[in-house]
Formats: structure tokens, C-alpha cells, sequence
């Protein structure tokens, strides 16, 4: 599928449709379609992103912790991870021997150090192709506000763990900001590969008759085709001064909704949201850009960036 090949700073991508971390576990790739054939064969898909691990294991939030509104979905799965070592123990020997598509893994902390030790750990692993910084999340040095919330502890979170690392070292922007463009460019000035964007947005549903909060959390994270505007247009402002390449996510439900986020600016997409209602989207939205492209004599390459 050489029309749809891309790459995402150092990762040659076959494809450049790939899914968003904590939307797609390895489960989807053994589906069948109704004549027995693979639903997802993995070479329609660029790259693997693993859901992010953290240090140590979380049980998660108590349910409910998902809630499908009019279009979208809230979530507060609260980061349930198998934590570093289980991960490397247990998940990455599977991933490992099922994968045959580069692997990123997504991972979190919660302080720099933390961050540190868990690539340290994670390096000598062939098999990790690269990372993704998931800073959406509380550190404690900084009474728990998220690390993408300050493009000063971007910078220093990322500056450190770039030396710590060959492999391609993604950085994933929570929306949750005043200015995206600003944590896109720290985390570029020190020293990231590319760019994941975007992660949910902070949402609420209440059930009017009683007053409930939907979530256990009550506040959780929105994704789904109500984001996709505004994902649109994070990754067209960031695109507009960020160097690095840019994985885009938010809402992608089709190969027309991945082509307008390579237009305003995305190397590469991210199925997400879509996965839970349609577990074959990556590999239809892959086709459908293939034969769109092979139709229109069009590489996608060529593409992104260019929205008039
Ligand atoms: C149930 C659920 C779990 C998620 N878990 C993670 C996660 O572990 N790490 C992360 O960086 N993003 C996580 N996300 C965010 C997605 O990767 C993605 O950035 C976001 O949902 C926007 O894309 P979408 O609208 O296509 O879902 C999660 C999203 C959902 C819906």
C-alpha cells in the first residue's frame, strides 16, 4: 500500500493509520469477518500503541467509568495498567511475539524521575520501538497538576529523557490548555521525534431526573466524533509551527475524517473512540484511503499539511 506509507519521526510507517493507546488491545486482531478472514490484518496498521502504563500497577476508578453520550464517549478508566513490570513480564512477551508492526509503548509517571526510570528499564527491549509520553497526567512535584500543563516541566521532562533514548520518542499533548502550540514546542525544543494529539477533553454528563453524575469520577475524559473540530484544529495549530511530524487522534471514525487530519497537518492517524463500536475501522479506514489514493494517483505523503 505504498500510496498510504508515512512515517512518524524515526518509524518507517507501512501504513499511516494506526490506534489510539487504550482503545485497542491485542484481542482485536484475533476477529474474524464473516467469511472467517482476519477483520484488522495488522499490515493494514502503521504502528502499535500499547494503553499507557504507569510505575506502578492501578487498579483504576470504580465503574461506572464509561458513558456514551450523543457523540462521543466519557471515560475515567483512571490509567488501569498491569504497571511496568507486569507489563514487561507479562503483555510485552505476547506483544512481542504477535506483533509483526513497529510497537510503541505509551507510558506515564508521576514525577520526572519516575519517567526516567520506567525508559531506562524499558531500553534494552528490541522489541519497544518507540515511546509515547503520555503527560496528561498529575505530577506530584507540582501539587498534581498535569505535566502538559506547563510547557517548562514539558521541557524538562522530555530534555531528560531524550538523552535516555535512540528509539522514537513521541510526546502526547493533552487539549486540556490554553496554548497546545507551546507544549507542541517545548517538547519539540527538547528533543521529541513527534507529536500524539490529541488526548480527550475534559467532559460531564449528569442524568437531569436525578442529578447523577454518569461517571464515578464524575468528571472524565471526551472523545468521539463530537472532538473531531476541535481536534481539527489543534493539529492544524500545532502543524503551524511545530517541525516534528504529528500523529493525529480525535474522533476519526472514517478514511475521509483521517484525510482532513493529514490535510490540516497530521503525518500520521489514530483510530480510537471508533474501535469500540466498529472493531474493523483501522483496517476499513486504511483501505479506504488506499483506494482513494490509487484512485486519484495521490500519496499521502504529499498531503499533509497542504489544507487551503
Ligand atoms: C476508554 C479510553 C481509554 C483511553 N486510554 C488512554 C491511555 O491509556 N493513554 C492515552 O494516552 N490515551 C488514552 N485514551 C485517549 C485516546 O488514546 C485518544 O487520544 C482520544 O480518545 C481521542 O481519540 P478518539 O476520539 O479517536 O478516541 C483513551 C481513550 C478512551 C476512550
Amino acid at each position: 500500500m505504498k500510496q498510504i506509507e508515512s512515517s512518524l519521526g524515526k518509524l518507517k510507517l507501512a501504513s499511516c493509520v494506526t490506534v489510539a493507546s487504550g482503545t485497542f488491545g491485542l484481542e482485536y486482531l484475533k476477529l474474524k469477518d464473516a467469511d472467517g478472514k482476519p477483520l484488522l490484518p495488522q499490515e493494514s496498521l502503521g504502528a502499535y500503541v500499547s494503553k499507557t502504563i504507569t510505575y506502578e500497577a492501578k487498579a483504576g476508578n470504580p465503574s461506572p467509568r464509561l458513558y456514551e453520550t450523543e457523540c462521543g464517549l466519557l471515560n475515567s478508566i483512571g490509567l488501569q495498567n498491569p504497571g511496568l513490570k507486569g507489563f514487561l513480564n507479562n503483555d510485552l512477551p505476547i506483544l512481542k511475539e504477535t506483533l509483526r508492526i513497529p510497537l510503541i509503548v505509551s507510558f506515564s509517571g508521576s514525577s520526572i524521575d519516575e519517567f526516567c526510570e520506567m525508559i531506562t528499564t524499558m531500553e534494552p527491549y528490541d522489541e519497544i520501538a518507540g515511546y509515547e509520553v503520555n503527560v496528561s497526567c498529575p505530577n506530584v512535584e507540582k501539587e498534581g497538576i498535569a505535566f502538559g500543563a506547563d510547557p517548562e516541566v514539558i521541557y524538562k521532562l522530555v530534555s531528560r529523557l531524550a538523552v535516555l533514548t535512540d528509539k522514537e520518542l513521541n510526546v502526547k499533548l493533552s487539549p486540556n490548555v490554553t496554548d497546545i502550540a507551546q507544549m507542541a514546542l517545548a517538547a519539540q525544543e527538547a528533543g521529541a521525534s513527534s507529536l500524539a494529539l490529541i488526548n480527550t477533553l475534559w467532559g460531564m454528563a449528569i442524568d437531569w431526573k436525578t442529578g447523577k453524575a454518569m461517571l464515578s469520577k464524575k468528571v472524565g475524559g471526551y472523545s468521539g466524533r463530537g472532538v473531531k473540530p476541535v481536534a481539527l484544529a489543534l493539529v492544524y495549530k500545532v502543524a503551524q509551527v511545530a517541525k516534528i511530524p504529528i500523529l493525529a487522534m480525535g474522533g476519526i471514525h472514517s478514511w475521509q475524517d483521517a484525510l482532513e487530519f493529514i490535510y490540516a497537518g497530521a503525518s500520521a492517524v489514530a483510530v480510537g473512540t471508533a474501535n469500540f463500536t466498529a472493531p474493523g475501522a483501522p483496517a476499513k479506514i486504511a483501505q479506504g484511503l488506499h483506494e482513494y489514493c490509487k484512485a486519484n494517483n495521490l500519496y499521502i505523503r504529499d498531503l499533509i499539511a497542504k489544507v487551503k
